[in-house]
């Protein structure tokens, strides 16, 4: 660090920060909102279902740490739902944000020959639509949370969350995987075009890890043929276990503090080395 840097307390802290995390009622977003909250960052997020959203509100606001923590129920595979949060994050925090994660998404398990465009048109405005269009609005106000002063430590953030299916294979997924790794190239892409904004644009791509995806996403599942699916999963797993929500959630945070002010364009697999074994 340059002798007048940032101090090591400075590069490690995300005290007084915005954030707008999507799908942050359950799962990995949940663990993230938290993450960041309990860091000191006011975080706006939403999902579909408010009833699940006030009740996060009602256990946020009995923990001093994630009290500031505000929600709007929205669908963001929708344009105009879209439009909608971002305005009222831009309301609850003050007309300024300094991170943003795409994290809201779904899956379903089919052959390819299967699909429906119904199926096709849900999975791509869900996963990848809403996280180019909402990095799109957020832009502005990204932008002015880079530009207040504090140089390269001051970058605002894009974190979005992909998944290793965005790299490897699985019989099943080749939409779900078509939308992750166009995710993990619009990452690049917009890590390449915003660098000039001092807006650093990373994404996570998990491997499995242990959340209610296959509920949210309107997944019926014989419980044995799933057991069967993560037991085969594991089996190529050095780690021989699915990852926790907050073992995302901390790559996430890192991602979004002055320590890493040098890393943007990157994805990070977080997946017990799923991705390197043989
Ligand atoms: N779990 C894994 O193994 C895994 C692996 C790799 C990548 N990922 C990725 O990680 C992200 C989070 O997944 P998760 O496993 O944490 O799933 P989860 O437990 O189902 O949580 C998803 C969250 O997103 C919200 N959501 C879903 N669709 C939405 C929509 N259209 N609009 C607004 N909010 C929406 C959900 O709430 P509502 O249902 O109320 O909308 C919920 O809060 C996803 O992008 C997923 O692809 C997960």
């Amino acid at each position: 660090m340059a002798v007048n840097g940032p101090s090591r307390e400075e590069r490690w802290r995300l005290a007084g920060k915005t954030a707008l995390v999507t799908g942050g009622s359950k799962g990995i977003g949940r663990a993230i909102v938290e993450e960041l909250a309990g860091f000191g960052v006011r975080v706006h997020t939403c999902a579909r279902h408010d009833a699940d959203l006030q009740e996060c509100l009602r256990r946020w606001r009995a923990d001093d740490r994630l009290a500031r923590v505000t929600a709007t129920a929205c669908d963001v595979s929708v344009r105009g739902d879209r439009e909608r949060l971002v305005a009222a994050a831009r309301d609850e925090l003050g007309g300024r944000l300094d991170i943003l994660v795409n994290n809201a998404g779904q899956t379903f398990f089919k052959p390819a020959t299967d699909c429906s465009a119904e199926d096709y048109a849900r999975l791509m405005a869900t996963n990848l639509e809403s996280c180019f269009h909402l990095a799109q609005l957020a832009h502005p106000l990204l932008l002015l949370a880079s530009s207040s002063g504090g140089g390269a430590s001051s970058s605002s953030s894009v974190v979005n969350i992909s998944s290793i299916a965005g790299f490897v294979s699985y019989p099943t997924l080749s939409v779900y995987s078509a939308t992750k790794g166009a995710m993990n190239q619009l990452t690049r892409s917009l890590a390449a075009e915003w660098a000039k904004d001092n807006i650093r644009v990373n994404c996570v791509a998990p491997g499995g890890v242990r959340t209610e995806i296959t509920a949210s996403s309107g997944i019926k599942m014989d419980p044995e043929v799933a057991q069967k699916m993560v037991a085969a999963e594991l089996a190529r797993v050095p780690m021989h276990r699915l990852g926790e929500p907050e073992e995302i959630a901390s790559m996430v945070t890192f991602l979004c503090m002055p320590a890493a002010s040098y890393v943007t364009g990157q994805v990070i697999c977080a997946d017990g080395g799923r991705t390197i074994a043989a």
